[in-house]
């Protein structure tokens, strides 16, 4: 289906409030400023201590994609179908990272191809981003919880250094969080996501930017509003990025 910037954006819910300008910023609603605020770094806090470590840094994509596809560092791996990697450009701007697979992603191997995967397609495409190209799209644990739950902390500690060697593989500009799991498994941060939005972050020199995840967007849709300006918010920290600021 194609659709048109205007019904993408009607799709998110976000139109008249937010319109692209030619600059590439949006004048927000309530005239919030464009210029993103200093870079932070979160003191790191304690991860849990049941973590069974793996170690990843020295591994290229097909011994990742491998270790990934038999690990069984938490009992994530007693359900699952198969664990899910990410999927996308392996050269790309941006980094998507959600929460875990669900029964969808379990089944298809591919993560976001559910309704949540499909607002965040929409997402992509109202920035004239697609999946796939020049997007990366991975979560904090490779295996679906069950019964959908979020990921208990042991388990994202446990699936970390994964996400940690795709990123250094990957190096993106900047990466996007979606959701508190995402967060809490890259930023050790568990502060509320509202407390969090509107402030870059880095992780290993790349801009990190929060916002809500695709699935609590479905049911909560006056927040899509916010979601677009956080995506606003993080092109213009990939645009800085890429212009060495
Ligand atoms: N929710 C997520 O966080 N990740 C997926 O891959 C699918 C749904």
């Amino acid at each position: 289906m194609n659709l048109s910037r205007e019904q993408m954006l009607a799709e998110m819910g976000i139109t008249p409030i937010w319109r692209l300008r030619e600059s590439g910023a949006a004048a927000p609603a309530d005239g919030a400023v464009d210029t993103p605020p200093p870079v932070e770094t979160p003191a790191p806090v304690a991860v849990a201590s049941e973590t069974v470590p793996v170690a990843v840094d020295a591994l290229e994509w097909p011994e990742l994609a491998a270790r990934v596809a038999s690990c069984k560092a938490c009992g994530l791996c007693e359900q699952r179908k198969q664990a899910v990697l990410g999927v996308g450009d392996r050269d790309p701007n941006w980094l998507f990272v959600g929460e875990g697979p669900g029964s969808e992603e379990d089944v298809a191997g591919e993560p976001f191809v559910g309704q949540a995967g499909q607002l965040l397609d929409n997402m992509l495409a109202a920035l004239d981003l697609a999946r796939g190209d020049k997007v990366y799209i991975g979560n904090a644990v490779k295996c679906r919880p069950p019964g959908n739950r979020t990921p208990e902390a042991a388990e994202m500690a446990a699936c970390r250094p994964y996400l940690e060697r795709q990123i250094a593989l990957l190096r993106p500009k900047v990466i996007v969080l979606l959701g508190k799991a995402a967060v809490h498994a890259l930023l050790h941060d568990d502060k509320s996501l509202a407390s969090l939005r509107g402030r870059r972050f880095a992780y290993q020199g790349i801009p990190v930017v929060v916002t809500y995840h695709p699935a609590y967007l479905l049911r909560n849709l006056p927040e899509k509003a916010k979601a677009w300006e956080d995506l606003l918010f993080a092109r213009r920290c990939l645009r800085e990025a890429a212009a060495g600021k």
